[in-house]
């Protein structure tokens, strides 16, 4: 018999970009670039192919690799971590995501889990049976009403869940966000999940807190990355989990009897690539950038753009178009303008009376040009 924890509904993106498919729509919906990694990056891949790193990786992930992220982290967050103990190569952000829930989690157990929220945190919860609680990001700044935080915890609150750059919504944690999250956990004794596979991509000088600045909330922390999101290379699933010895030995006993270990000739690559401190610090312009120009297009379109301060999504507001409800828009504009674009309140566990839709903008610029030429005409004609 199956086990049935989780509500077997299909995700959003599947659908949308099922759609998108269907109907030769120009897919602004699922994150994920539409070019290709950098050449050197591609490069480096063929060759550790050709130099024999085709056999099973070390468990926790090729040592090189770790210590190019310590060395990230020292240099970015003044943080001193571990490679040998406090690093974890995982396939992908998601992975490590659930990875760190299960080392965590028993049944019974609350989550405090901001809403709208990355479509994987609810089922990752539900499935060690421990019970989501959620508190609604503030409209329409997407902020932390610190305060219900404090509210909402309750003597079964085991973890905090934060997101920054944010998925869906771009908007981006302050120092003052941390310290208050740092009180918090202190004095409740929580651990805390963050997920940060935007870290670089924020905007207009603005700076990314990670946990990692901050020794009084990382020492009960996972803190969870994603070279796919970083290095235009989704598909390679490859990212990591950064956490204090004494929960990565529980994390690595978890990981080595799940997926034990994951792609090898990509993290030799990428031990050599990121050490280029360029490749990472290029990103906030290249995409500030992409941000602007989808921007120029939509607001001709007749739709307001939400702030975007990080991530490669933006929200738009679709209010003066229409007052169908966001699934119905998404699904009539991928249909009838030939756009596909992703609706917020599936990121909801309740219903959302948020009117807007989330754009990705990490395409080609004449693809982002094609997709507000179709909108302008469908929309203004
Ligand atoms: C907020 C957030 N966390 C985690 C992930 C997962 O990253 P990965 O593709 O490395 O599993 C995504 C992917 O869309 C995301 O948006």
């Amino acid at each position: 018999m199956l086990k049935g924890k989780i509500p077997g509904k299909e995700t959003i993106f599947t659908t949308m970009s099922q759609l998108a498919r269907e109907h030769q729509a120009i897919n602004l919906g699922q994150g994920f670039p539409d070019y290709d990694p950098d050449q050197t990056l591609i490069n480096l891949v063929n060759e550790a192919m050709n130099n024999g790193y085709n056999q099973y990786a070390p468990a926790m992930g090729y040592l090189p690799l770790r210590e190019s992220i310590a060395q990230k982290s020292k240099s970015l967050y003044h943080c001193e971590i571990d490679p040998q103990q406090e690093v974890c190569i995982t396939p992908g952000g998601t992975y490590a995501i659930y990875t760190a829930l299960t080392t965590v989690l028993h049944p019974g157990d609350e989550v405090i889990v901001f809403e709208p929220a990355y479509d994987s945190y609810v089922p990752d919860i539900l499935i060690n049976g421990a019970k989501p609680v959620f508190i609604p990001l503030s409209y329409p700044d997407f902020s932390i009403d610190w305060d219900r935080v404090r509210n909402a915890i309750s003597g079964k609150t085991k973890m905090i869940m934060i997101n920054s750059p944010h998925n869906p919504t771009s908007s981006v944690l302050n120092s003052s966000d941390l310290k208050e999250l740092s009180e918090i956990v202190n004095r409740h004794d929580l651990y805390v999940l963050s997920d940060e596979v935007y870290e670089p991509i924020i905007f207009d000088g603005m700076k990314h807190e990670s946990v990692l600045k901050y020794p009084e909330i990382f020492k009960k922390s996972f803190v969870v990355f994603s070279f796919g999101k970083v290095y235009h290379c989704t598909g390679w699933k490859t990212g990591y989990c950064i956490a204090p010895k004494s929960l990565m030995k529980e994390f690595a006993a978890i990981h080595q009897f799940n997926a034990f270990c994951c792609f090898h000739l990509v993290q030799v690559a990428l031990a050599t690539f990121m050490k280029n401190e360029k490749t990472f610090s290029s990103l906030s312009n290249f995409y500030q950038k992409k941000r602007d120009l989808l921007s120029s297009q939509l607001t001709g379109a007749g739709f307001k753009a939400l702030p975007s301060h990080g991530s490669f999504f933006q929200l738009f507001d679709y209010s003066s178009l229409s007052d169908e409800d966001d699934l119905s828009f998404a699904k009539n504009m991928t249909i009838h303008a030939g756009v596909g674009a992703i609706p917020v309140s599936p990121f909801y566990s309740q219903k959302s009376n948020v009117h807007a839709l989330r754009f990705c903008f990490a395409k080609k610029d004449e693809t982002l040009v094609a997709a507000g030429e179709r909108l302008k005409n469908y929309f203004r004609n």
